[in-house]
Protein backbone atom coordinates (compact mmCIF):
# COMPACT_ATOMS: atom_id res chain seq x y z
CA UNK A 1 0.00 0.00 0.00
CA UNK A 2 1.52 3.38 -1.13
CA UNK A 3 2.34 5.87 2.07
CA UNK A 4 0.95 9.28 1.32
CA UNK A 5 3.40 11.37 3.33
CA UNK A 6 0.82 14.07 3.88
CA UNK A 7 -1.42 11.96 6.39
CA UNK A 8 1.32 12.05 8.54
CA UNK A 9 0.58 13.55 11.51
CA UNK A 10 3.44 16.52 11.82
CA UNK A 11 6.11 15.00 14.52
CA UNK A 12 6.78 16.92 17.47
CA UNK A 13 9.85 18.76 17.98
CA UNK A 14 11.48 20.17 21.08
CA UNK A 15 12.12 23.61 21.62
CA UNK A 16 16.09 23.27 20.47
CA UNK A 17 14.84 21.15 17.47
CA UNK A 18 12.20 23.90 16.59
CA UNK A 19 14.31 26.70 16.63
CA UNK A 20 17.57 24.63 14.98
CA UNK A 21 14.88 24.22 12.05
CA UNK A 22 14.62 28.32 11.90
CA UNK A 23 17.99 28.95 11.07
CA UNK A 24 18.33 26.65 8.46
CA UNK A 25 18.15 27.91 5.41
CA UNK A 26 15.85 27.38 2.63
CA UNK A 27 16.46 23.88 -0.08
CA UNK A 28 16.36 26.37 -3.17
CA UNK A 29 19.19 29.04 -1.07
CA UNK A 30 21.07 25.69 -0.22
CA UNK A 31 21.09 24.42 -4.03
CA UNK A 32 22.22 27.80 -5.15
CA UNK A 33 25.17 28.62 -2.68
CA UNK A 34 26.42 24.89 -3.53
CA UNK A 35 26.17 25.77 -7.38
CA UNK A 36 28.49 29.21 -6.33
CA UNK A 37 30.45 27.87 -4.55
CA UNK A 38 30.74 24.66 -7.05
CA UNK A 39 31.65 27.58 -10.03
CA UNK A 40 34.31 29.76 -7.54
CA UNK A 41 36.59 26.30 -7.11
CA UNK A 42 36.40 25.00 -10.52
CA UNK A 43 37.24 28.87 -11.92
CA UNK A 44 39.77 29.13 -9.38
CA UNK A 45 41.35 25.83 -10.32
CA UNK A 46 41.25 26.11 -14.13
CA UNK A 47 42.92 29.31 -13.65
CA UNK A 48 45.40 28.20 -11.87
CA UNK A 49 45.77 25.57 -14.58
CA UNK A 50 45.38 28.02 -17.14
CA UNK A 51 48.41 30.11 -15.41
CA UNK A 52 50.55 27.20 -15.64
CA UNK A 53 50.05 26.45 -19.26
CA UNK A 54 50.31 29.83 -20.02
CA UNK A 55 54.00 29.58 -17.86
CA UNK A 56 55.38 26.35 -19.69
CA UNK A 57 54.12 27.93 -23.32
CA UNK A 58 55.94 30.96 -22.89
CA UNK A 59 58.93 28.82 -21.71
CA UNK A 60 58.63 26.56 -24.73
CA UNK A 61 58.28 29.46 -27.09
CA UNK A 62 61.79 30.99 -26.25
CA UNK A 63 63.39 27.72 -27.59
CA UNK A 64 65.02 27.51 -30.69
CA UNK A 65 63.10 25.62 -32.93
CA UNK A 66 65.24 22.15 -34.41
CA UNK A 67 64.39 21.11 -37.60
CA UNK A 68 63.58 17.44 -37.60
CA UNK A 69 63.53 17.35 -33.54
CA UNK A 70 61.27 14.10 -32.38
CA UNK A 71 60.95 16.09 -28.81
CA UNK A 72 61.15 19.46 -27.31
CA UNK A 73 64.66 20.77 -27.35
CA UNK A 74 65.95 21.43 -23.74
CA UNK A 75 67.63 24.60 -23.61
CA UNK A 76 71.52 24.07 -22.27
CA UNK A 77 72.37 25.16 -19.03
CA UNK A 78 76.01 25.98 -17.78
CA UNK A 79 77.65 26.16 -21.00
CA UNK A 80 81.03 24.83 -21.67
CA UNK A 81 83.10 24.80 -24.34
CA UNK A 82 85.67 21.73 -25.33
CA UNK A 83 87.95 21.48 -27.23
CA UNK A 84 89.02 17.69 -27.84
CA UNK A 85 90.15 15.32 -30.46
CA UNK A 86 87.79 12.90 -31.65
CA UNK A 87 88.98 9.68 -33.79
CA UNK A 88 91.62 11.99 -34.75
CA UNK A 89 89.51 14.99 -35.72
CA UNK A 90 89.28 17.64 -33.80
CA UNK A 91 86.14 19.06 -32.37
CA UNK A 92 85.14 22.19 -30.41
CA UNK A 93 81.75 21.79 -28.96
CA UNK A 94 79.41 23.92 -26.93
CA UNK A 95 78.01 21.92 -24.65
CA UNK A 96 75.84 21.70 -21.32
CA UNK A 97 78.04 21.04 -18.40
CA UNK A 98 75.84 17.86 -17.70
CA UNK A 99 76.09 15.87 -20.51
CA UNK A 100 78.01 12.84 -20.65
CA UNK A 101 80.10 11.99 -23.40
CA UNK A 102 77.65 8.83 -24.84
CA UNK A 103 75.27 11.43 -25.52
CA UNK A 104 77.71 14.10 -27.04
CA UNK A 105 78.97 11.49 -29.29
CA UNK A 106 75.78 10.20 -30.43
CA UNK A 107 73.63 13.32 -30.42
CA UNK A 108 76.27 16.18 -31.78
CA UNK A 109 78.95 14.28 -33.29
CA UNK A 110 76.76 11.85 -34.89
CA UNK A 111 79.27 8.74 -33.81
CA UNK A 112 76.35 6.33 -32.95
CA UNK A 113 78.79 3.33 -33.00
CA UNK A 114 78.78 3.42 -28.79
CA UNK A 115 75.79 1.76 -27.75
CA UNK A 116 72.84 3.13 -24.51
CA UNK A 117 72.27 -0.12 -22.68
CA UNK A 118 71.67 0.76 -19.12
CA UNK A 119 73.13 4.46 -19.09
CA UNK A 120 74.45 3.93 -15.64
CA UNK A 121 77.80 2.22 -15.80
CA UNK A 122 76.67 -1.67 -15.66
CA UNK A 123 76.81 -3.58 -19.17
CA UNK A 124 79.71 -1.23 -20.90
CA UNK A 125 77.89 -0.93 -24.20
CA UNK A 126 79.06 2.45 -24.07
CA UNK A 127 82.62 1.86 -23.46
CA UNK A 128 85.01 4.35 -25.50
CA UNK A 129 88.70 4.61 -25.14
CA UNK A 130 90.06 8.42 -23.21
CA UNK A 131 93.31 8.26 -24.58
CA UNK A 132 93.92 5.28 -24.84
CA UNK A 133 92.25 3.95 -21.70
CA UNK A 134 88.87 2.81 -21.88
CA UNK A 135 86.38 4.13 -19.59
CA UNK A 136 82.29 3.92 -19.47
CA UNK A 137 81.05 7.14 -21.76
CA UNK A 138 77.78 7.10 -20.03
CA UNK A 139 79.35 7.77 -16.61
CA UNK A 140 82.15 10.48 -18.62
CA UNK A 141 81.00 14.00 -18.32
CA UNK A 142 82.34 15.30 -21.77
CA UNK A 143 83.10 18.90 -19.84
CA UNK A 144 86.27 16.92 -18.56
CA UNK A 145 87.51 16.22 -21.90
CA UNK A 146 89.28 19.73 -22.68
CA UNK A 147 92.43 18.51 -24.57
CA UNK A 148 92.09 14.54 -24.25
CA UNK A 149 91.92 12.35 -27.47
CA UNK A 150 88.64 10.22 -27.45
CA UNK A 151 88.93 6.66 -29.52
CA UNK A 152 85.28 4.99 -30.00
CA UNK A 153 84.67 2.36 -32.51
CA UNK A 154 84.37 4.09 -35.28
CA UNK A 155 88.11 5.22 -35.27
CA UNK A 156 89.68 1.71 -34.44
CA UNK A 157 90.13 1.03 -38.18
CA UNK A 158 92.35 2.45 -40.65
CA UNK A 159 90.13 3.18 -43.62
CA UNK A 160 89.23 -0.26 -44.89
CA UNK A 161 91.68 -2.10 -42.81
CA UNK A 162 89.98 -3.25 -39.56
CA UNK A 163 91.74 -3.38 -36.18
CA UNK A 164 92.81 -6.59 -35.30
CA UNK A 165 90.33 -7.02 -32.56
CA UNK A 166 87.39 -6.04 -35.14
CA UNK A 167 88.81 -8.61 -37.50
CA UNK A 168 89.42 -11.22 -34.31
CA UNK A 169 85.88 -10.70 -33.21
CA UNK A 170 84.76 -11.77 -37.38
CA UNK A 171 86.78 -14.47 -36.95
CA UNK A 172 85.71 -15.93 -33.91
CA UNK A 173 81.90 -15.27 -33.87
CA UNK A 174 82.42 -12.73 -31.32
CA UNK A 175 79.02 -11.53 -31.20
CA UNK A 176 75.47 -12.25 -32.40
CA UNK A 177 72.96 -9.20 -32.25
CA UNK A 178 75.98 -6.94 -31.94
CA UNK A 179 74.69 -4.57 -29.60
CA UNK A 180 77.21 -4.96 -27.12
CA UNK A 181 80.05 -5.68 -29.63
CA UNK A 182 81.59 -2.20 -29.94
CA UNK A 183 81.62 -1.62 -26.62
CA UNK A 184 83.71 -5.21 -26.21
CA UNK A 185 85.97 -4.21 -29.13
CA UNK A 186 86.67 -0.91 -27.75
CA UNK A 187 87.25 -2.44 -24.02
CA UNK A 188 89.05 -5.56 -25.43
CA UNK A 189 91.75 -2.48 -26.75
CA UNK A 190 92.08 -0.93 -23.33
CA UNK A 191 92.34 -3.80 -21.76
CA UNK A 192 95.20 -5.14 -23.46
CA UNK A 193 96.93 -1.84 -23.03
CA UNK A 194 96.26 -2.28 -19.37
CA UNK A 195 97.81 -5.83 -19.16
CA UNK A 196 100.77 -4.23 -21.39
CA UNK A 197 101.50 -1.60 -18.88
CA UNK A 198 101.66 -4.45 -15.80
CA UNK A 199 98.32 -4.35 -14.37
CA UNK A 200 96.79 -7.12 -12.26
CA UNK A 201 93.18 -8.28 -11.67
CA UNK A 202 91.01 -10.10 -9.05
CA UNK A 203 92.64 -13.78 -10.75
CA UNK A 204 96.17 -12.60 -11.21
CA UNK A 205 97.83 -15.30 -9.00
CA UNK A 206 101.23 -13.65 -8.44
CA UNK A 207 100.78 -10.15 -8.16
CA UNK A 208 104.57 -9.45 -7.79
CA UNK A 209 104.97 -10.25 -11.14
CA UNK A 210 103.56 -8.30 -14.25
CA UNK A 211 101.36 -10.95 -16.09
CA UNK A 212 103.02 -11.30 -19.59
CA UNK A 213 100.34 -14.31 -20.72
CA UNK A 214 96.88 -13.28 -20.34
CA UNK A 215 95.03 -17.38 -19.38
CA UNK A 216 91.36 -17.07 -20.53
CA UNK A 217 90.64 -17.01 -16.74
CA UNK A 218 92.16 -13.77 -16.82
CA UNK A 219 90.62 -12.29 -20.10
CA UNK A 220 86.87 -13.29 -18.49
CA UNK A 221 87.76 -11.15 -15.40
CA UNK A 222 89.04 -8.16 -17.04
CA UNK A 223 86.26 -8.31 -19.21
CA UNK A 224 83.71 -8.86 -17.01
CA UNK A 225 82.35 -4.80 -16.95
CA UNK A 226 80.81 -5.81 -20.70
CA UNK A 227 77.56 -7.88 -20.72
CA UNK A 228 76.30 -9.62 -23.51
CA UNK A 229 73.24 -10.70 -23.10
CA UNK A 230 73.65 -12.95 -26.80
CA UNK A 231 75.80 -15.08 -24.66
CA UNK A 232 78.65 -14.82 -27.33
CA UNK A 233 81.28 -15.24 -24.57
CA UNK A 234 83.22 -17.90 -25.72
CA UNK A 235 83.77 -16.20 -29.55
CA UNK A 236 84.39 -13.13 -27.41
CA UNK A 237 87.34 -14.68 -25.05
CA UNK A 238 88.84 -16.79 -28.20
CA UNK A 239 88.81 -13.67 -30.12
CA UNK A 240 90.71 -11.51 -27.75
CA UNK A 241 93.41 -14.34 -27.41
CA UNK A 242 93.80 -14.36 -30.68
CA UNK A 243 95.01 -10.98 -30.93
CA UNK A 244 96.64 -10.91 -27.19
CA UNK A 245 98.64 -14.25 -28.27
CA UNK A 246 99.37 -13.08 -31.87
CA UNK A 247 98.92 -16.53 -32.71
CA UNK A 248 96.75 -16.21 -35.68
CA UNK A 249 94.42 -19.60 -34.85
CA UNK A 250 91.99 -21.21 -37.55
CA UNK A 251 88.63 -19.56 -38.28
CA UNK A 252 85.97 -21.55 -36.70
CA UNK A 253 82.91 -20.98 -38.88
CA UNK A 254 83.09 -20.16 -42.99
CA UNK A 255 79.87 -18.67 -45.24
CA UNK A 256 78.27 -21.59 -46.93
CA UNK A 257 79.60 -21.93 -50.63
CA UNK A 258 76.70 -22.17 -53.46
CA UNK A 259 77.34 -25.73 -53.81
CA UNK A 260 76.69 -26.58 -50.19
CA UNK A 261 73.67 -24.58 -50.12
CA UNK A 262 72.48 -26.24 -53.40
CA UNK A 263 73.12 -29.35 -51.25
CA UNK A 264 71.07 -28.62 -48.46
CA UNK A 265 67.74 -27.71 -50.26
CA UNK A 266 68.13 -30.94 -52.37
CA UNK A 267 68.56 -32.62 -48.92
CA UNK A 268 64.92 -30.69 -47.65
CA UNK A 269 63.64 -31.95 -51.24
CA UNK A 270 64.23 -35.29 -50.34
CA UNK A 271 63.10 -34.90 -47.17
CA UNK A 272 59.91 -33.39 -47.85
CA UNK A 273 60.82 -30.62 -46.13
CA UNK A 274 59.36 -27.50 -47.70
CA UNK A 275 61.80 -24.53 -48.51
CA UNK A 276 62.31 -21.00 -47.69
FE1 LIG B 1 77.19 2.77 -20.19
FE2 LIG B 1 75.67 0.60 -19.87
S1 LIG B 1 75.37 2.28 -21.22
S2 LIG B 1 77.57 1.05 -18.96
FE1 LIG C 1 74.03 -9.36 -28.65
FE2 LIG C 1 76.30 -9.16 -27.27
S1 LIG C 1 76.03 -9.79 -29.32
S2 LIG C 1 74.36 -8.48 -26.70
Amino acid sequence: MPHDIHNDTPAELSADEAALLREMPALSDVGHARRTFMMQTGGSGIGLFAANLLATESALAQLAPVSGAASAPVVAQNVVTINFRVNGAPHALDIDSRVVLLDALRERLALTGSKKGCDQGQCGACTVLVDGQRVLSCLTLAATLDGREVTTIEGLAKGDQLHPMQAAFIKHDGFQCGYCTSGQICSAVGMLGEAQRGQVSHVTENVGKTPTRLSDDEIKERMSGNICRCGAYPGIVAAIQDVHSGHQSAQTWGFATEAQLAMTTDEKKEDGHATV
